[in-house]
């Protein structure tokens, strides 16, 4: 457990890759890495419950994702529904509320149906957000908040020569979510991948070689702790951010 005196990042999001090496690693077949993917889902929400991370967002299912073989596709659609049909009354049990973002509207029926119903039963609790993002992609999140910005100065609703990020922002699908202050990508990439692109202009970045079925909560305090130990300085000098005393 990370010491009360530290800093925990408000927001963390994660890029959970490494699960299709992980699998390959144990010649098993690629869904069974994601099986366990979904396992390591659930230890690292409870650990970030437990260090007091307050948004917890999970990169789940990209736009890009649809390209994969259609069985992969189908059994991630599958591990999904079946991850919210048992988790949800552990959200509940754990007041964490249940978020999504990205086009969730194109994911199947049953997938948008009990993500509904676990909204609905966790939409009241305000300590803890788990956010999936699904069907996510940052450029397609782009172009829906400005069309939705279009039509809001179309109706007279948004004034367009408000220039402030601020205004902007309230049309992307993370309105109500601060940026993430901590953004983590599992299995040795280090790449970004079309996701929250804009909100992680001042993110600090963590990339580990752990595979996200391996990634363990120990592996998340580490990286709290990789975070705790950095200065961000927004584009400002180190004496601005920490003035000598
Ligand atoms: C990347 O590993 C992982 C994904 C594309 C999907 C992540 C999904 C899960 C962990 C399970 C479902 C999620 C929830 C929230 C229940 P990869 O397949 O690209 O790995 P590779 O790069 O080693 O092939």
């Amino acid at each position: 457990m990370t010491p009360a005196s530290a800093k925990i990042p408000t927001h963390v999001a994660i890029i959970m890759d490494g699960n299709g090496r992980w699998a390959k690693q144990r010649k098993l077949p690629r869904i069974e890495g994601h099986r366990r993917g979904v396992e390591t889902v659930r230890s690292i929400i409870d650990a970030a419950r437990e260090h007091g991370v307050k948004y917890l967002t999970l990169y789940a299912f990209s736009v890009e994702n649809w390209k994969r073989p259609e069985d992969e596709v189908a059994g991630l659609m599958t591990l999904l529904d079946y991850f919210l049909k048992r988790e949800t009354k552990t959200l509940v049990k754990n007041k964490v509320r249940l978020l999504t973002i990205g086009r969730t509207e194109g994911m199947p029926e049953t997938v948008r149906t009990r993500l509904a119903e676990a909204k609905k039963a966790t939409a009241h609790f305000t300590g803890h957000t788990l956010i999936l993002a699904l069907n996510y992609g940052a450029r397609t999140e782009i172009i829906d908040a400005a069309r939705a910005y279009a039509k809001a100065v179309a109706s007279g609703k948004q004034n367009p020569d408000d220039d402030s990020w601020e205004s902007f922002s309230r049309h992307l699908y993370t309105a109500d979510i601060p940026d993430p202050d901590l953004v983590i990508r599992t299995s040795g990439e280090t790449r970004i991948s079309n996701f929250l692109l804009m909100q992680s202009a001042y993110a600090e970045f963590i990339f580990t070689p752990v595979l996200w079925p391996d990634f363990s909560k120990e592996e998340f305090a580490a990286a709290l702790a990789n975070y705790a130990s950095r200065e961000r300085r927004y584009g400002l000098t180190s004496e601005q951010v920490a003035p000598a005393k």
